[in-house]
C-alpha cells in the first residue's frame, strides 16, 4: 500500500486591497505599488465606466509607461500612452493601436471587488 497523495493542490489565497474604486474617476488612471517596492508595478484605470488593471510594463521595451505619477492616459482619457516612444493602447483590452509595439498588448491582471475595494490575489503579483 502506498501513501495517499492529494488529488489537487490547495493554497491559501491572500487578497491585497489596492484602493477604493470610487476614488477612480472616468478617464483617469492610478499607479499602484502592491509589493511596496517603491515603484508602481501596476496601474488601474476607469474608461467608459469599466475598470481595468494592468502591469506597468510596455510590451515594446519592458519599461514603465507613465511620465509622472498617475499619468498613463492621453489628455482626453481615450488611450493609454507609453511616454517612452508614444505607443497608444486601448483602455478596454490593452491592445497597442499605434507605435512600435502595434498589435501587442499590455498584461491584464485579474482583480475582484470586495466592499468597494479593488483586490488582487497576492499570487497574481509574482
Ligand atoms: S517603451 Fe513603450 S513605446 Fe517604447
Amino acid at each position: 500500500m502506498g501513501a495517499r497523495r492529494p488529488t489537487s493542490e490547495r493554497r491559501l489565497i491572500v487578497l491585497i486591497a489596492l484602493f477604493r474604486l470610487e476614488e477612480l474617476a472616468d478617464g483617469c488612471a492610478r499607479g499602484l505599488d502592491p509589493s511596496q517596492s517603491g515603484k508602481d508595478t501596476l496601474f488601474a484605470l476607469r474608461s467608459g465606466g469599466e475598470v481595468q488593471l494592468y502591469r506597468n510594463s510596455c510590451p515594446h521595451l519592458d519599461v514603465p509607461l507613465q511620465y509622472r505619477k498617475d499619468r498613463y492616459m492621453s489628455a482626453d482619457g481615450s488611450k493609454i500612452i507609453c511616454y517612452a516612444h508614444g505607443a497608444q493602447f486601448l483602455p478596454k483590452n490593452g491592445l497597442c493601436v499605434y507605435g512600435p509595439c502595434i498589435g501587442e498588448r499590455l498584461t491584464a491582471v485579474p482583480w475582484i471587488e470586495r466592499g468597494g475595494w479593488m483586490m488582487v490575489d497576492e499570487a497574481a503579483l509574482a
